[in-house]
């Protein structure tokens, strides 16, 4: 008798899907500030600001420019790009190229969310930051030129870079960590099984 309820590999993937499609993370600070149920700290209105504003090269307006990358409601607009981490990508890891072949994908990589970051050290692909500070470091002075950077990086390119003061790196920080969802985070059904 032919067995209707084989485990087959689409079955499986349709499980994670059916899983993965229940984990919405939709009750952090900021969500909670989305809707009007709270306010937030001076700090981390000041860094949710610079995190939304281009970056302004008069030095009128501050901008830290991290929304067109980091974009929509999950902070990630879906791309693969390369955010200037290596002036020469390294050759064991060229990210989207590996995949793809395309020389011009080299050192490209997939948009990370930014939901639940300040739990989720260390950051970018090879793990290289352990801290939100090196990477607000990363952006506002070190990112690194190379032929396929991504445009959206020629500010941060530029001497001086970002011109972020310490007091507009916390609050970025501060604002990265309004993303934190606490219910998301301890809810018992995404908890390991083991
Ligand atoms: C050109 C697009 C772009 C811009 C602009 C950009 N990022 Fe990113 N960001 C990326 C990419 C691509 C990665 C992942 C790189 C990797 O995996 O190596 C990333 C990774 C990160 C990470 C690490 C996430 C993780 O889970 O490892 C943080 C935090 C972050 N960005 C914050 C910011 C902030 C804050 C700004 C503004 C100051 C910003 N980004 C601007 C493209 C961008």
């Amino acid at each position: 008798m032919r067995n209707v309820i084989a485990i087959t590999a689409e079955k499986i993937g349709l499980a994670i899907e059916q899983f993965e499609f229940v984990m919405v993370s939709n009750n952090s600070k900021f969500d909670q500030w989305k809707r009007g149920e709270i306010t937030l700290t001076d700090s981390e209105e000041r860094g949710r600001q610079l995190f939304f504003t281009e970056f302004d090269p008069s030095g009128v307006k501050k901008g830290a420019e991290c929304f067109h990358c980091h974009a929509t409601f999950n902070f990630t607009n879906s791309e693969y790009m390369n955010n200037g981490l290596d002036a020469e990508a390294d050759q064991s890891d060229p990210g989207r190229m590996n995949v793809t072949g395309n020389p011009w994908e080299k050192a490209m990589f997939k948009m990370p969310t930014l939901r639940n970051v300040a739990v989720t050290a260390p950051y970018m692909h090879d793990g290289r930051f352990s801290t939100l500070e090196e990477v607000i470091d990363h952006y506002n002075t070190g990112v690194k030129n190379s032929p396929n950077v991504d445009f959206l990086m020629q500010y941060n390119l530029q001497p001086g870079g970002l011109r972020l003061t310490t007091q507009d790196k916390q609050d970025l920080v501060a604002f990265l960590k309004t993303l934190t969802d606490m219910e998301f985070l301890s809810n018992p059904a995404f908890q390991s099984p083991f």
